[in-house]
């Protein structure tokens, strides 16, 4: 294995399980912390667009206003979801992960601060945003602008982590910790794909608001419906167009794995852009019927299977760019069968208290909602 002077040895630990359970956790709590930012994000970005944008002032505020109040619950369980794959990626790529923290130390320790600025933004704009809805737009713009900054920090250090061959050039040019990956041909593209995706799930957001109102205020969901089906569709048609370019961006030899050089590659591929253009189709279908059930149900579930496909190509991609200085085969591996066990018990126990924390909230919400809706069917009778 070529271990150019730059990259730090493995951690001389053994793997306290096999390669393959650390992969597929990491794979997994990825896509939980990218499906949570997308809601975060996608429908930050809705609420903005349905305040400014919206014919009817009346209705673009209500979006806004039920949006908002979701945004400081969807913030902590992006960062919540965040922290396991931010654990097992430095379990696996440790080395890798932590010289391109390092390179670019500066911008990645300001995440933290954009997080926490962002966060009171969100609060704010909750708790403000029925009386002062002016200024709450204006802080939940400013929180957007920072997460967008967040996202763009991540695809800089994920895509320096698998370039070691870059480093040494980028650290003698600025030891001090300023440096960001901008002459990644890839980094743009790549993270351009992240923030539409968020797009497209800030859509299916608003498509299960509709859901959740559907029985309680149809005229009010029927809107959701077209607003968050329309955003979800026109976000998912420009993605198929930002995925080409991501895969044209590509090293050549990378790109030919999903062009047919490796089979899973290849058909997760396929199966990847057939599902974005069947959940189109099936989208403006839905919304032609306003028909909910497609909407709610039919489309997520493809999507589901697209964002796996997804995941699993972007960990294959990052195996294929680190090929040669890693190979996971070469990791010493002891696993520890008395503690394993209980590893999987506990990580089936926190999946299962999000399950129960998930329905909760539900619930809370669609108590909420019946009661604001009683409330504004009594003070219009
Ligand atoms: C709230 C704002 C956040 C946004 C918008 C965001 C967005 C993203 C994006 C776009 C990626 C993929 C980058 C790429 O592959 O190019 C990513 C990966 C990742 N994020 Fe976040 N993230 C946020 C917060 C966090 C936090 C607070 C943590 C840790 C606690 C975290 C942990 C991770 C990890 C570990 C990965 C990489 C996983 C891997 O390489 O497989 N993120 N995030």
């Amino acid at each position: 294995m070529m271990q150019p002077s730059l990259i730090p040895a493995p951690d001389p630990n053994p793997l306290p399980a096999p390669y393959w359970v650390f992969a597929v956790l990491l794979v997994t709590t990825f896509i939980l912390h990218i499906v949570a930012m997308n809601f975060m994000l996608g429908g930050g970005v809705m609420a903005l667009v349905a305040k400014w944008r919206s014919k009817d002032r009346e209705i673009g505020n209500r979006v806004f206003i039920d949006l908002a109040k979701k945004l400081p619950v969807l913030l902590p369980a992006t960062i919540t979801l965040g922290i396991a794959p931010l654990l097992f990626v430095q379990v696996l790529y440790g080395q890798f992960f932590y010289t391109s923290s390092v390179l670019m130390a500066w911008p990645w320790l300001l995440v933290l601060v954009c997080l926490t600025v962002a966060y009171y933004g969100f609060y704010y704009a909750s708790f403000k945003g029925g009386q002062r809805p002016g200024r709450a737009g204006a802080v939940i713009l400013g929180s957007i602008v920072l997460v967008f900054l967040i996202g763009f920090m991540l695809s800089n250090n994920i895509t320096l982590s698998q370039t070691p061959q870059i480093w040494g050039r980028k650290y003698f040019a600025d030891p001090a910790g300023w440096n960001l990956n901008l002459t990644d041909p890839s980094l743009f593209p790549r993270y351009l794909h992240f923030m539409v995706a968020a797009l497209a799930l800030g859509g299916l957001l608003v498509v299960f608001m509709a859901l959740a109102n559907w029985k309680r205020d149809n005229a009010y969901a029927r809107q959701l419906l077209q607003f968050g089906g329309k955003g979800f569709m026109y976000a998912t048609m420009a993605q198929v167009v930002e995925g080409v370019l991501f895969l044209v961006s590509l090293p050549s030899g990378l790109r030919l794995l999903f062009l047919g050089n490796d089979p899973v590659a290849t058909m997760l591929f396929l199966i990847g852009i057939l599902g974005s253009i069947a959940s189109i189709v099936l989208m403006a279908e839905a919304l032609r019927k306003e028909d909910i059930r497609m909407a709610a149900y039919h489309v997520p579930a493809i999507i589901a299977v697209v964002i796996v496909c997804m995941a699993t190509m972007r960990d294959m991609l990052r195996n294929a760019y680190l090929a040669p200085y890693f190979r996971p085969g070469d990791l010493a591996v002891r696993t520890q069968w008395t503690v394993f066990p209980v590893f999987l018990g506990v990580f089936a126990a926190g999946a299962i208290f999000w399950f129960v924390m998930i329905v909760r909230y539900r619930k809370h919400a669609a108590d909420h909602g019946q009661l604001r809706a009683s409330k504004a069917s009594e003070a219009a009778g």
